[in-house]
């Protein structure tokens, strides 16, 4: 019952794959959680509202002003929810979502969700493909809502494609993952660098690399959301900061060496997956370069902020995570660097997979293994990586309470 207690409104809006919604109501009851269920009058074309009442013991609300709903019942069940998931989640609603209206009982729910919120989406593989349906998926995942699927099978019409609702079990595990990890981190301070770092040639022009920062704002969303307090200490990115993260902008490396030097002491886990520019140009020109036949650049190198952080750590960070792009021998150069730079975790992507994509393969290389993980979104190796974060961190405070025996007179 790894649901017990948690409170989930399930909010269909009007597809085909509604009739799987009946099946995820019993799976999220299986599991625990107490369920209410909202619906669009699309919805109840293709399954009846009687059959969640008959599931849920309470009516599902399909019309926001009926009588029996005297008062604000979207609110009220925006404050109850601990999860809003909307399955199966139509082109129409998400856009409508994404745009902010709130004209029926379900996007009402939607707007005044106080807990996490989940999008199944459901639909033909080329309304899902379509840019609109891409642009709004953006406004609300950089929202905060988390979009489970879909998935590559067969459609309503027979056709194979990508837009193929979720399995229901498999919907229910992603929501208790990302329920149950809740606060497992509370009371850790969390460090993360993230995004590139810019290295200025004169006022217009500067060096840098392709990272999107992706993978650093997505462990600091999740160390956030498991109830961690978090610095963002970024290089250049346009991404959205996680609610109640602090962030520390910087454009180059040694922008970056300072903030995080100057802070790092009061952190109990540092994490470094920022792509830290190895060298800058040795001059900075005040004006702008004019065009001439060639242009040599003398390059020097750049301090190595992980490197110092393991050399100059001494009770804190407890836990000390850095990444690596590695072309081959993955598992031995990480390891190399893990002793190198005195950290616990090496994260080592295959540099085959590239900077900027929306998923990751990693391999989490510590003194003792390397477990190679499979291809995944950031979001969900952000959850790996601090899954292992927590597990160091407790050995960490078991290790130091022994010391502290040990040292305590008789
Ligand atoms: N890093 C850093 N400061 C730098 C360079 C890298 O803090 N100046 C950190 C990165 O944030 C990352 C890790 O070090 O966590 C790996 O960086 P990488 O460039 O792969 O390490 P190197 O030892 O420079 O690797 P290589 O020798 O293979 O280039």
């Amino acid at each position: 019952m790894s649901l017990q207690g948690k409170r989930i409104v399930v909010g269909l809006g009007g597809g085909i794959a509604a009739f799987k919604a009946v099946e995820l109501v019993r799976e999220l009851m299986r599991r625990g959680a107490e369920v209410r269920v909202v619906m669009t009058e699309a919805a109840t074309h293709f399954v009846g509202p009687i059959t969640f009442a008959g599931l849920t013991g309470k009516p599902a609300v399909t019309d926001l002003w009926a009588e029996d709903y005297a008062g604000e019942v979207h609110v009220e069940l925006g404050d109850w929810a601990d999860a809003i998931v909307i399955a199966p989640a139509t082109m129409n609603l998400m856009a409508r979502a994404s745009s902010g209206q709130a004209n029926d009982a379900v996007l009402a729910t939607l707007a005044c969700a106080r807990g996490d919120v989940f999008f199944a989406p459901a639909m033909h593989a080329r309304m899902w493909s379509h840019p609109a349906m891409q642009s709004n998926i953006q406004t609300l995942r950089a929202r905060g809502a988390v979009v489970l699927g879909p998935v590559t099978g067969p459609l309503a019409n027979g056709e194979i494609g990508e837009g193929r609702m979720m399995e229901p079990e498999d919907i229910a595990e992603a929501i208790e993952s990302h329920l149950v990890h809740s606060d497992d981190l509370s009371g850790s301070r969390i460090l993360i660098t993230a995004g590139p770092t810019h290295e200025d040639l004169d006022p217009v022009r500067y060096l840098g690399n392709r990272s999107s920062g992706r993978m650093g704002y997505a462990i600091a969303s999740r160390a956030q959301h498991r109830g961690a307090e978090v610095t963002i200490v970024s290089g250049p990115v346009h991404l959205p900061v996680p609610s109640g993260a602090e962030v520390v902008r910087v454009r180059s490396a040694e922008e970056m060496h300072a903030a995080v030097m100057s802070r790092f002491e009061h952190f109990d886990v540092v994490i470094m997956a920022a792509a830290v520019a190895d060298y800058r140009p040795e001059r900075r020109a005040t004006r702008k370069i004019k065009k001439g036949k060639s242009l040599k650049l003398e390059l020097v190198r750049n301090p190595d902020i992980l490197a110092d952080v393991g050399a100059k750590r001494a009770r804190r960070p407890s836990v000390l995570v850095g990444f690596a792009l590695e072309t081959e021998n993955l598992e031995q150069s990480a390891r190399d660097k893990l002793e190198r730079k005195a950290a616990d975790l090496i994260v080592a992507n295959e540099a085959s997979a590239g900077l900027g994509g929306d998923t990751n393969r990693a391999t989490l290389v510590d003194a003792a293994t390397a477990t190679p993980l499979p291809e995944m979104t950031k979001r969900a190796l952000a959850d790996q990586v601090l899954d292992r974060v927590r597990t160091l961190l407790n050995n960490s405070s078991q290790r130091s309470r022994l010391e502290t025996e040990h040292e305590a007179p008789n």
